[in-house]
């Protein structure tokens, strides 16, 4: 029986892939990613360089824009081009910017086959932990918790989350950045708050949220933030 695999393929450098996905990518009949509506795939440009010629590519476009509901038909139209393959005895690898199971579109396709098909999942580096690494900051030390938070989120909740918060790493930040902006100012967080955006990638820029002029940032960047310093002095 074939085998669906989601591989996470690391959050922008292509040398932050395991080796465990690289093997399966490099062996895999079919590779399938999610791209824009006009056709840019991070996944795959993320990867690239990793795929042999001569390979079925399967694109399958998503509205990053809008709410998951909106893709319900396109994950749908998504998972039975899988299928095909799948039972025609072909192994699928679908590439995953960073984490197939951190925010990844990938959770949707397998939601749709895992009933039908074995399925493997290998993980990659997320881009939290490359904004750690990039903007050299700890994520958490000792007994802090770090809150994970989608900046989508609306005002009031953002705020209350960072509010109770030890250490936040702040996904998809975009557009949504001068309302993140006032949330964090609301927690006394402003000061602290790092920004990242295109971990990875040559236009790759970094700034403290207070020093960041624009009002609006790319879908793919980051804020991490700590509250204190103590636990690892
Ligand atoms: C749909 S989530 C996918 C997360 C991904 N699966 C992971 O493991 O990091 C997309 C968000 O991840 C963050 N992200 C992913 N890759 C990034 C990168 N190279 N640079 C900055 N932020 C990134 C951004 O906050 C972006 O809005």
């Amino acid at each position: 029986m074939a085998t669906l695999y989601g591989l996470g393929v690391g959050p922008g450098d292509p040398d932050l892939i395991t080796l465990k996905a690289l093997k399966i990518l490099q062996a895999a009949p079919v590779i399938a990613y999610p791209a824009t509506t006009s056709g840019e795939s991070m996944a795959r440009n993320i990867a690239a360089a990793h795929i042999p010629e001569g390979r079925t590519e399967l694109p399958f476009a998503i509205d990053i824009r809008t709410a998951h509901d909106a893709n319900e038909e396109r994950y749908d139209i998504a998972a039975r081009d899988i299928a095909k393959h799948l039972t025609a005895g072909r192994d699928v690898a679908v590439l995953c910017e960073g984490d197939p199971f951190l925010y990844g579109s990938f959770m949707y396709l397998f939601a749709r086959l895992a009933e039908d098909w074995p399925v493997v999942i290998v993980p990659g580096i997320s881009s939290l932990n490359a904004a750690a690494a990039a903007l050299a900051r700890p994520l958490v030390a000792g007994n802090e918790t770090l809150t994970l938070i989608p900046a989508t989120l609306p005002e009031d909740q953002l705020a209350a989350r960072l509010q109770s918060c030890e250490a936040a790493a702040i996904l998809k930040v975009g557009r949504h950045l001068p309302k993140l902006k006032r949330a964090l100012a609301a927690a006394g967080l402003l000061e602290r708050a790092d920004y990242i955006e295109r971990i990875g990638f040559p236009e790759q820029r970094r700034f403290k949220v207070t020093d960041l002029a624009e009002d609006a940032a790319p879908y793919f960047s980051i804020v991490l933030v700590r509250r204190a310093d103590e636990a690892i002095r």
